[in-house]
């Protein structure tokens, strides 16, 4: 859908929302398959970590009670051997009432495993496995699995496994959380910057438009105020070369001056049109804007009662095309003047940055009613009797062209309206 905004300017605010919509539904799907994938992974990876660990416990404790099943004097042995495993931190097996009979570490034998909850658990003989911190401060497993010897009470084989291998696997495992959230912060990143790169190739395909619109609509007008001045020349030139014949008291006398200000009013639209659509060079050079200023307030208000306040500040210079800039100023001075009526307070201020300057046209007239702002650079919009309506629309087109801004409002502070003007520091 495209829409003609009220500047002329075309909007496509369908093509935008549905190319944003499409982009954050895209980015909000791939970053929640992304987020989900990983959560399952990670849950996979923890899983089966906690489960080798378990699987080679259970291993360890199967092939350690099979080798004291067989008995014989090599026995106990080949238990110290199987557990003597790289993974194992430390083994025991002690009986029913706590005390160790075979340890890793053999000064440890004859001791007891005082342990609350020891009695319960080799009443229910369950094989069960938890994670522990040692002494030394390293986290463990430990896994508690009740061994049957042939003709023998039931005794405890505590196995405790170093959990190293397992806690990388994990620790790799929430490393890749950093990745994902990288992944998808740079998966944003590019979103937006497509839909920056979107929007404004929009906008300037806008902007092409427009200027090739008015560039047509500009040679049309051109030829045909051409053509208006050329017969109007005629009818003025023969008006005129009438009037002069015409003695003072005759009744004809009347009708003349009315045909030669109507021929008059014509030719200056016909000029301000030829002005408007004509196609612009700009000369730009660093321009004084305090010499400017006061060039156009002695053509446009050397007259006008009211109180004038020029603060363009000392040796302020934009970079501008002086005729264009005086034109722009001179319809801004006359505007505020004219919305003030006899009196009123007028203030033009100039204020520069590092690379622009703001030139403000400030009066303390009705200002704009809120349904007059969104045409006020539209050319032919005039609230005047006599007015074009030209004066912003030309304003617009030149201080553009002139790499600048312009903006029309209501003052904030106070009544009266407020016309800035932004251009190049030619400084
Ligand atoms: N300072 C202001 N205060 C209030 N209204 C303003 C002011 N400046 C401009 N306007 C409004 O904006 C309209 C358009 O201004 P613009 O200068 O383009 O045309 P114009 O002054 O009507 O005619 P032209 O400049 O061609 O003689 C004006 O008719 C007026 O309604
Ligand atoms: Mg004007």
């Amino acid at each position: 859908m495209v829409n003609i905004g009220p500047n002329g300017r075309k909007k496509r605010p369908g093509a935008v929302v549905l190319f944003r919509s499409i982009l954050f539904l895209f980015l909000l799907l791939s970053s929640s398959a992304i987020l989900y994938g990983t959560a399952v992974n990670t849950r996979a990876v923890r899983d089966l970590a906690e489960t080798s660990m378990e699987s080679t416990a259970l291993a360890l404790s199967t092939s350690a009670e099979s080798a004291l099943r067989s008995g014989g004097n090599r026995a106990e042995g080949e238990v110290r051997n199987i557990l003597s495993d790289r993974v194992v931190a430390y083994a025991m097996v002690a009986r029913k009432d706590g005390t160790i009979v075979l340890h890793t570490n053999p000064s440890m034998v004859g001791g007891n495993i005082r342990e609350a909850g020891l009695g319960e658990w080799l009443r229910t003989g369950k094989t069960f496995g938890r994670r522990i911190m040692l002494g030394t401060g390293l986290p463990a497993y430990e896994f508690n699995y009740l061994l049957h010897r042939p003709g023998g009470d039931p005794e405890i084989l505590r196995l405790v496994l170093h959990t190293t291998r397992a806690d990388r696997i994990l620790s790799d495992a929430r490393r890749m959380w950093w990745i994902v959230g990288g992944v998808l912060v740079l998966l944003w990143a590019v979103g937006i910057a497509l839909d920056r790169v979107f929007a404004r190739h929009l906008r300037l395909q806008a902007q092409v438009e427009r200027r090739e619109r008015l560039a047509l609509i500009g040679q049309m007008t051109a030829t045909l105020s051409h053509e208006i001045r050329n017969a109007l020349g005629s009818i003025k030139g023969y008006a005129q070369w009438v009037d002069e014949r015409v003695e003072t008291a005759d009744p004809k006398k009347k009708g003349l001056a009315a045909v030669l200000q109507g021929t008059m009013r014509i030719e200056s639209l016909v000029n301000d049109l030829l002005l408007f659509s004509r196609e612009e060079t700009y000369s730009v050079q660093p321009v004084d804007v305090g010499v400017l200023v006061h060039e156009s307030m002695a053509g446009e208000a050397s007259g006008w009662k009211g109180e004038v306040e020029l603060d363009p500040g000392e040796g302020t210079v934009v970079s501008a095309d002086p005729e264009k800039l005086r034109r722009v100023l001179a319809n801004g001075i006359r505007n505020a003047i004219q919305s003030m009526g006899d009196r009123g307070h007028l203030r033009i201020s100039a204020r520069p940055d590092d690379r622009r300057v703001e030139i403000r046209i400030e009066d303390s007239g009705p200002g704009i009613p809120e349904s007059e702002i969104p045409r006020l650079f539209t050319p032919f919009h005039t609230t005047k009797a006599d007015g074009t309506g030209l004066g912003l629309a030309y304003s617009k087109k030149t201080v553009e062209g002139m790499n600048g801004e312009i903006d029309l409002a209501n003052r904030q502070e106070t009544a009266g309206a407020v016309l800035t003007i932004l251009l190049p520091n030619a400084r």
